[in-house]
């Protein structure tokens, strides 16, 4: 047998009404902002990547899925949804269309990681992207929408936690600081976070290495190396967000693990379903554009993984929706009346009423057992007197009362439902 590659998961039929409810869930949040349905391909160019996330990132050196196509171009499948909204924003020339240009998207990303529970080679994203803007207010906005958003699934323990990297002047003086620190220890530090000191010394922050996240403990924090404009901007995030009342906790370590961004980030996290604790992460990428050698333009962002959100949803207990069911199954007796049957869940089908038929020549107890299982509400039994008198014996699946009803009354009886 061919097995399902590592790091991937199936979507069961007993399962995708879990997903569509999240993804609908999503999508109404994201319109309830305004924000329109951006698709991309599932594939770009490796260089969008490169300079997109950047080429000191765990996720461009170890993890993107990249080969060559049959005309030795080098394509990756996307690892995150951001550099490709960014590239179509660049070459649909949206910086001269309506601003801010306000979108969302529902993906499957890809990264060569190491799998285990909440953490895939093969996940879903839900996330928004926000142009144009480079207030305070728009940040907040986005925040706003992903807290909307979490809250409208059920959950409740699930935290939001900010920070400012600030700018690239701020940031010069927390790279040196950074350095200075960092410095007499790289001997006992990890070999990626060597090669971090001299490229991106504040990815070191981000390092899961137990020996790293000692010495990273007692580092500078960037706060107290913020400009005054970008100190102002993050007071007025604050300010909006508790205006708002949404609770935050300022966490000086989250960094983001991609390189575009600049101000505020953010991280929904929850201890509620073990390792994987961020369902959302998200924060300002002002300089993204000029990074992919565009003019600059400002924008800010989320994405939320969609297995650990519905992880979370699972170990929290939140309300999940029902599986959906048929509101009438069609038992026949014999030849003539399943033929019947059949033709009258034909009828009531192309009337909008969800229904099923015997398909498998089943005993009329087994239709019965059958109907029961899928949740059928109603059962219209149909023998030889019923096609002789042209009514169904309708039994109501949650009362157990049965009534006759006529053909051609039937949509209307199970309209009423
Ligand atoms: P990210 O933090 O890399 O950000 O991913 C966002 C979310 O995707 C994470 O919080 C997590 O829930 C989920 N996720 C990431 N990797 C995996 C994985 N291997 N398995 C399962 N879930 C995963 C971004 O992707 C940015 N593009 C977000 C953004 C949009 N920033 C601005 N705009």
């Amino acid at each position: 047998m061919i097995n399902i590659p590592k790091g991937t998961k199936d979507v069961l039929p007993s399962q995708s009404h879990l997903w569509q409810f999240v993804e609908e869930t999503a999508r109404k949040t994201a319109e309830l902002f305004s924000f329109k349905e951006i698709r991309t391909p599932v594939f770009e160019h490796t260089e969008l990547f490169l300079r997109g996330v950047g080429d000191t990132t765990d996720i461009v050196t170890k993890e993107m899925y990249t080969f060559l196509d049959k005309g030795n171009r080098s394509i990756t499948l996307k690892p995150e949804g951001t550099a490709g909204v960014a590239r179509s924003f660049i070459e649909n020339g949206m910086a001269g269309g309506v601003l801010p240009a306000k979108m969302y998207y529902l993906i499957p990303a890809f990264r060569y990681e190491r799998p285990q529970a909440g953490r895939l080679r093969e996940f879903h994203q839900f996330g928004v992207e926000l142009y144009g803007a480079s207030g305070a207010q728009a940040d907040a906005e986005v925040i706003i929408l992903a807290d909307i958003f979490l809250k409208k699934l059920g959950l409740k323990q699930v935290k939001l936690q900010i920070n400012s990297i600030g700018c690239k002047e701020c940031r010069a003086a927390y790279h040196a600081a950074l350095k200075e620190y960092f410095r007499p220890h790289l001997e006992e530090m990890c070999p990626d976070c060597n090669a971090r000191f001299e490229k991106n010394p504040m990815r070191i922050i981000d390092c899961k290495d137990e020996r790293c996240r000692k010495i990273t403990a007692g580092a500078p924090r960037i706060l107290d190396y913020l400009c005054p404009d970008c100190a102002s901007h993050f007071d007025e995030v604050k300010t909006l967000l508790t205006e708002a009342g949404i609770a935050y906790e300022i966490n000086p370590s989250i960094v983001r693990g991609l390189d575009y961004y600049s101000r505020t980030v953010f991280e929904f996290v929850t201890s509620a379903a073990g390792a994987q604790g961020t369902v959302c992460g998200g924060g300002r990428y002002d300089s993204l554009l000029e990074q992919m050698g565009e003019k600059s333009v400002p924008a800010v962002g989320f994405a939320a993984g969609m297995e650990r959100l519905l992880m979370v949803m699972e170990a929290e207990n939140a309300p999940m929706p029902p599986m959906s069911a048929p509101t009438c199954y069609f038992a026949g007796m014999d030849a003539p009346s399943r033929q019947k049957a059949f033709s009258l869940a034909t009828e009531l089908r192309k009337a909008g009423i969800s229904c099923e038929v015997d398909l498998m020549n089943r005993s009329i107890k087994a239709q019965f057992k059958y109907a029961d299982k899928v949740g059928a509400n109603y059962v219209a039994v149909i023998g030889g007197n019923e096609l002789l008198e042209g009514a169904a014996q309708v039994k109501n699946m949650k009362d157990s009362t049965s009534e006759k009803v006529k053909f051609e009354e039937l949509a209307q009886y199970l309209f009423k439902d």
